[in-house]
């Protein structure tokens, strides 16, 4: 197949080039610093003869956004907003326009547009859409307004000839230099790999080769349109998430942190708390109904295997150019 990636220079980008390239598909990306070959020039936001690799081909995958890692400022939520709705817009256009549609489109979303929440897991039938959660802080209904928004455009994007699906993915853990698993991982291996904030909320995450093979599941599979949870089956509370990873490795101890000194480390890491402390209890009730099977959907064993990559096995690359 053909398969279109918009924004695939990034994390996820790198995992799903290397695995669909490596199945004999030919990927060709869209960024906007073009430096290799199958790389395509875009600005993320306008029409363009980029548009030409959208005809004809028989997937898209667009990934591009702004990244989430940074301060929450209001320029940034700004950027990481339009970034997306704009990007979104434009791929649909391209595909509006095509004389050959894509057979699918799957656009990338977040498993962050569900609340806040403890008591049950969100699923996309009977899940719970955040922004209107009571005591947490008032920027976190940002977060859940741009992932509505950009689910918004693939919605109103008048594609009829293609199948739109949003991936509400959680956290893809893989073993590149640079990606959440590396960062956290580094947390636990200099000993501060422990609860913090108490640890109660939740961390909903799918491994790298599970997020693969539910890209090709939905891209082959005809009859699902719509969001779709990428997430493992068992989400966990940080505490217990952070306590397997540290055992994975083989750290006896994680100091635990209050929620200020979280906050110290995320402004030195230019990073977000909410990204840490939003209990994100996503499950993927779509793609099991469908029966999807995921490989590592237990986070013990899918830690263990990430750890065994990271020591060297085979799997184990730097991210970026
Ligand atoms: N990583 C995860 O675990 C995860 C989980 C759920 C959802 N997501 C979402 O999935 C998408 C991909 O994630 P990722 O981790 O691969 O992100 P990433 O590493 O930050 O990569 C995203 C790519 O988007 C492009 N981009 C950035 N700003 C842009 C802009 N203003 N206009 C157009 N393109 C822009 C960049 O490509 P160029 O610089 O080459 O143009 C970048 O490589 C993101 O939207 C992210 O929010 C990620």
């Amino acid at each position: 197949m053909k398969i279109v990636m918009p924004g695939g220079t990034g994390q996820v980008g790198g995992i799903l080039d290397r695995a669909l390239s490596a199945a004999g598909h030919e990927v060709v990306v869209l960024t906007r610093r073009p430096a290799r070959e199958r790389e395509v020039g875009w600005d993320g936001a306008t029409p363009g003869s980029w548009a030409e690799v959208i005809d004809g081909a028989d997937v898209v995958v667009n990934l591009a956004g702004r990244s989430v890692s940074c301060r929450y400022t209001p320029t940034n939520l700004q950027a990481m907003m339009d970034s997306r709705v704009l990007s979104t817009r434009v791929v649909g256009e391209a595909i509006a326009a095509s004389a050959r549609p894509p057979r699918v489109w799957l656009q990338m979303s977040t498993a962050t547009i569900y609340a806040h929440r403890f008591d049950a897991a969100n699923d996309e039938a009977a899940g719970v859409i955040g922004g209107g959660e009571a005591g947490v802080p008032g920027y976190w209904a940002y977060s859940v307004a741009i992932a509505k928004a950009w689910e918004r455009e693939q919605e109103r994007a008048e594609t009829p000839s293609t199948r739109k699906v949003a991936l509400r993915s959680a956290m893809v853990m893989s073993p590149d230099r640079g990606g959440v698993f590396d960062v956290l991982l580094r947390l636990a291996r200099l000993g501060l790999g422990g609860a913090v904030a108490g640890g109660a909320q939740y961390v909903s995450w799918i491994h790298d080769r599970d997020f693969v093979r539910a890209v090709e599941f939905l891209a082959s599979r005809d009859d699902l349109a719509g969001p779709v949870n990428l997430a493992a089956p068992s989400p966990l509370p940080h505490r217990a998430f952070m306590r397997e990873l540290r055992g994975a490795w083989g750290v006896p101890v994680g100091l635990p942190a209050t929620r200020w000194m979280a906050e110290l480390g995320a402004l030195a890491l230019r990073s977000d708390t909410e990204l840490l402390l939003k209990s994100r209890r996503v499950v993927p009730g779509r793609l099991l109904e469908a029966g999807f099977t995921f490989d590592h959907g237990r986070w013990p064993e899918a830690a263990a295997d990430l750890v065994r990559r990271v020591r060297g096995g085979p799997g184990h690359v730097a991210l970026g150019r």
